[in-house]
């Protein structure tokens, strides 16, 4: 953080309507939350952004399947994020949606600076395009020849007129930003991988479609109708059209403040890559940090709706507590790297470092200071006796505030936990009750003033993190967290003179076993049907089967066993599906039948193709024989 810094500007990716929030964006906004709480607390001018992503193909098509107006359905969902955000008590200052009319008046402003800088060129488009990411891709990019790089699914052919951004011109510029600016993108093994994708060459950016009409209008002067913005260019521009950019700019001074960006490390090339492109172009200052986190896992498996191992943060929350949740999700792991959400864990971490470190010196604060001198605590004799460890809390401390704006949360939690095990180690080590005993008050009085003054110095520094929890320490401590009591007892290092000491119930009472009914993993669950064999209808009905039209079988090369299928499940895009049938049918004996696919199976690969559902089939020793209806039915329709 800049020294001369007195703005601060805060920022979560806004997130799709294509589905409600889980764990993942639960993180992002945390994390931010708490940048957002230290930066107060720290006396900067902070402004806090998050909202949601509302238009474009996938939403339009979301909306469709619901038989909803793309409207409706957006401000559905968008509602669900907001409702979560107030119930998390997140700090934001602005929710933004893309369907705002500002927002949409600020982008096509920026389309036209653009273009009258000479950025935006008008030609033909022709590529491959995932819906699902909402990006487009060259032939080569892709994986086995039509697959998604990032997702996996199937991708769209485009070819459709389309207004083009010069990105090529700024290959130089955005290397140099990377090089001269160590810390513009975090972490550094993420910055690298971004340093060398751009060295590979950027071509310029399709922004702007043609074949559907959920998306901002370009702006008259365009006079082009029929086009509507790229999604990631609406999305990407929500950060400064949030500050009033393209109507009264009344907020943009934030945008030259500490800007902090928090992204998924699925999204950081558009947040590294084409965001600085755009800003260049519009001639406006570079973010100052953007910080790319990992993924989340459910018990090690990739989360996935089908799968039905999503974790809905609001279930874990009222579970286990929010600021528990919160504790958790930023101490279990490094920034950057992808992390494992099991209950196992969040117990661990509530029972150990919450209850055992923290609440129990709490606890101890309140008996000791009962027993000994009527909730009333004297720190005139800390540093007579104790001032060592003063020293070395506060040494702790100095180092704490980089790790936050290098958004090494984990080490920050991990180093200010020190200082609550110099604190627990010094009740150990001194033993007040013997001092007592010894008629040696002063010590025993000076040792729980020493803990006491710990405590108050963890529960500023941890009250971004928790702040509910904070404040009822500090209000059991007789003292308020605010901006002047950070610069005096964390800036300048200052002991509080006194405690008057109010009883607490315990903060994180153990926790014994699982609160939530996690749902099984599935391989667990097929054992268990293996086993009893009984199974009901509702288990049955996990299994998804639906009839599928085979449109393309092709031999898999090198492969007795295996056929390449294309079917349509009455889906969007056809599914690819590897099945092992190639002795027992010929392709072209194939294209045009129906069969049946487990149509929620996990994708796999087999022999490096993606596979996404199986076929059923049954076999004897006459041979193997598709499971097929026995007169045509829609692709798609559901068996069961
Ligand atoms: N709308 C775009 C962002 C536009 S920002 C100008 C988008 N939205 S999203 O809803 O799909 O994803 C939002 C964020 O959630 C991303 O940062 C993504 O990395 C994050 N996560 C989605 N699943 C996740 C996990 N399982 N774990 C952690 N974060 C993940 O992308």
């Amino acid at each position: 953080m800049p020294k001369d810094c007195k703005k601060a500007y805060i920022t979560t990716p806004i997130y799709y309507v294509n589905d409600v929030p889980h764990i993942g964006h639960a993180y992002t906004t945390i994390i931010a939350d708490t940048l957002a709480r230290y930066s107060r607390l720290i006396g900067l001018d902070t402004m806090f952004l998050t909202g949601t992503d509302e238009h474009g193909q996938k939403i339009e098509e979301a909306a469709k399947s619901r038989d909803r107006s793309p409207q409706e359905y957006a401000d559905e969902i968008s509602g669900k994020f907001k409702t979560l955000w107030d119930a998390f008590d997140i700090s934001y200052d602005k929710f933004i949606r893309t369907t705002d009319k500002e927002h949409m008046i600020g982008v096509q402003k920026a389309f036209e600076v653009m273009s009258e800088n000479g950025d935006i060129y008008k030609d033909m488009y022709e590529g491959f395009y995932c819906v699902s990411c909402e990006t487009f891709f060259t032939k080569i990019q892709l994986y086995d020849d039509e697959c998604c790089p990032d997702c996996g699914k199937t991708t769209s052919i485009v070819k459709e007129e389309s207004y083009f951004f010069r990105l090529s011109k700024y290959e130089d510029r955005l290397l140099k930003w990377y090089s001269d600016d160590e810390r513009c993108v975090l972490p550094k093994a993420k910055k690298n991988e971004v340093i060398s994708f751009v060295k590979q060459g950027l071509n310029d950016l399709s922004i702007t479609r043609t074949s559907f009409d959920w998306g901002v209008k370009l702006p008259a002067s365009a006079n082009d109708p029929k086009h509507v913005m790229y999604v990631w260019m609406d999305a990407l521009m929500n950060y400064i059209t949030a500050l009033g950019y393209g109507k009264d700019e009344k907020d943009m001074d934030y945008w030259s403040g500490t800007t902090v960006q928090l992204v998924g490390k699925d999204i950081l090339r558009f947040h590294a890559i084409y965001w600085p492109a755009f800003l260049m172009s519009l001639n406006l200052p570079l973010p100052k940090h953007i910080g790319a986190h990992g993924w989340w896992t459910r018990n090690g498996e990739k989360m996935s709706k089908s799968k039905g191992n999503v974790v809905d943060p609001k279930e874990v929350a009222d579970a286990y507590g929010l600021e528990n949740f919160r504790y958790f999700l930023l101490r279990e792991v490094p920034f950057g790297q992808d992390g494992d959400f099991s209950q196992k864990a969040l117990i661990d971490r509530i029972n150990s470092d919450l209850g055992n470190d923290l609440g129990n010196l709490m606890n101890r604060i309140i008996g000791m200071s009962g027993k000994y001198s009527s909730f009333e605590i004297d720190s005139s004799n800390v540093l007579k006796y104790h001032k060592k460890e003063i020293d070395e809390a506060d040494a702790i401390i100095d180092k704490l505030e980089s790790y936050i704006f290098e958004l090494q949360l984990n080490r920050f939690l991990e180093d200010l936990w020190k200082i609550l095990t110099i604190a627990n180690q010094s009740i150990t080590s001194y033993e007040p009750w013997t001092k007592m005993k010894e008629g040696k008050e002063d010590e025993a009085m000076a040792l729980v003033a020493l803990v006491a003054n710990l405590l108050a110095k963890v529960s500023i520094m941890l009250n971004s993190v928790m702040p509910k929890t904070c404040k009822n320490i500090a209000d059991a401590l007789g003292f308020e967290i605010d901006n002047k009591n950070f610069i005096s007892f964390i800036k300048e290092k200052k002991l509080l003179d006194t405690f008057t000491i109010k009883k607490l119930p315990p903060l994180f009472p153990r926790i014994e076993e699982e609160v939530l009914k996690a749902p099984e993993p599935k391989t667990s669950q097929n054992k268990k049907i293996a086993t009893e064999g009984i199974i009901t209808i509702d288990k049955f009905f996990e299994t998804k089967i639906k009839i599928v039209t085979i449109l393309d079988a092709k031999e898999v090369p090198k492969s007795d066993r295996l056929l390449k299928l294309k079917v349509d499940a009455g889906e969007e895009n056809p599914r690819q599906v590897i099945a092992g049938i190639k002795e027992f049918y010929t392709p072209s004996s194939l294209i045009g039948t129906q069969a049946c696919l487990v149509a929620n199976l996990k994708p796999a690969k087999i022999m490096g193709l993606l596979s996404e559902g199986m076929l059923l089939a049954a076999k004897d020793k006459e041979g193997l024989s598709l499971i097929r209806p026995e007169s045509p039915k829609r692709s798609g329709t559901a068996v069961g």
